[in-house]
């Protein structure tokens, strides 16, 4: 299959160039498209044969349920029986925006969407192409990360291509994603909620809304939310993630980087923006300030991905402050960390 690539600008979307994709997304088959948050790949929710083809493209598991986008907060009533009021409540403040609601699943939603389970993922992106999208299939869009299984969420258009090219009908090329790490994925079945994946609204953002969230136990082994493997968010470089105060984290990361130069393998660091100067002489990546923990979440995958683009065997990296969106962050480099 040869992939079409689709210009869009997001600041003067073109009606002409959504219905095109919107009438392959009718027709059952996969377009990948900009959000907020990542590129997503989509296929029309309530047709079985186009969502098993997401499954095929990306490779990925019956196992991991899929999110269904929407881009009107009333069609939550078609898709779920059962809506707790702390769901509409969120949905007001939090959508369109980086937040998933997984509530129980109406019939319209099939197990091939949720694995099975009798909940649904849903969210409204903050993309106005996605939103587009959406309106013109005239139907709700399940679009998991549109990267091959096991590999790290795509932020641009190119990152897609690199995984999906000759698989898919369609990516649209709306740009970078804004946010650069998944929505926040909380199960609102329960009291109180749960964070069972952090993401673009941060712990923070949600208790100011509805007083105390869980941070699922299980989160860490990842079995709550099935998509949380551990693979998940893995570059091909092995990742060393060094924690710790200011000044015992240049030291160490020196002293990894000092041996990765004595085993003679080709290794570069993620560092902060302000201790650059630290690392003189190494492959150094910057993600940013550390100060500015959104703009570091905006950087973080394309920056593993131009690692493994550059074959590099070992990435040593920094870690960042466990607040907001830095938490998210975390979350996915010590997964990546703990890989292999
Ligand atoms: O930001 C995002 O959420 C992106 C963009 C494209 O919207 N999508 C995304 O999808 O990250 P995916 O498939 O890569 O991750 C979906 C996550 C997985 O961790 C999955 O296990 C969880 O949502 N999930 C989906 N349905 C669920 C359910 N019914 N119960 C619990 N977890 C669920
Ligand atoms: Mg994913």
């Amino acid at each position: 299959m040869k992939t079409k690539i689709l210009k869009i600008n997001p600041n003067k979307i073109s009606l002409t160039k959504i219905k095109i994709a919107a009438a392959i997304i009718k027709k059952g088959d996969l377009v990948a498209f900009p959000t907020e948050t990542v590129y997503g790949l989509g296929a029309d929710a309530l047709n079985i044969q186009a969502v098993s083809k997401i499954f095929q493209a990306k490779g990925r598991p019956f196992s991991d349920p899929l999110i269904v986008h929407i881009a009107e907060i009333t069609e939550l009533y078609r898709l779920s029986t059962q809506i707790p009021s702390i769901a509409i409540k969120l949905a007001q403040v939090f959508w369109p925006g980086p937040l998933t609601l997984v509530v129980k699943k109406s019939k319209l939603i099939s197990d091939i969407v949720t694995a099975g389970l009798d909940t649904v993922a849903i969210r409204m992106p903050a993309n106005n192409i996605a939103l587009s999208l959406i309106r013109e299939a005239q139907t709700p869009i399940v679009a998991p990360s549109a990267n091959l299984f096991g590999r790290t969420s795509p932020t641009t258009a190119l990152h897609v291509a690199d995984d999906l090219d000759g698989k898919i009908e369609m990516i649209i090329d709306g740009g970078r994603t804004k946010v650069g790490v998944e929505s926040t994925v909380l199960d609102v079945t329960t009291e109180p909620a749960q964070i069972l994946r952090t993401g673009g609204i941060s712990v923070e953002q949600l208790e100011e809304i509805v007083g105390q969230v869980i941070i699922n136990k299980e989160l860490e082994r990842g079995l709550r939310s099935p998509g949380m493997l551990s693979s998940h968010y893995s570059p091909k470089a092995k990742l060393i993630l060094v924690e710790g105060d200011k000044d015992i984290q240049v030291a160490d990361v020196l002293g990894y980087a000092l041996k990765c130069k004595e085993r003679g393998l080709k290794f570069g660091i993620m560092a902060k923006e302000e201790n650059q100067e630290k690392y003189h002489g190494f492959q150094v990546k910057i993600i940013g300030k550390g100060s500015e923990l959104k703009n570091c979440a905006a950087n973080l995958f394309d920056i593993l991905r131009s690692f493994d683009k550059e074959g590099f065997e070992v990435i040593i990296a920094e870690g960042l402050e466990d607040r907001g969106i830095g938490l998210a962050i975390m979350e996915r480099l010590r997964k990546a960390a703990s890989d292999r």
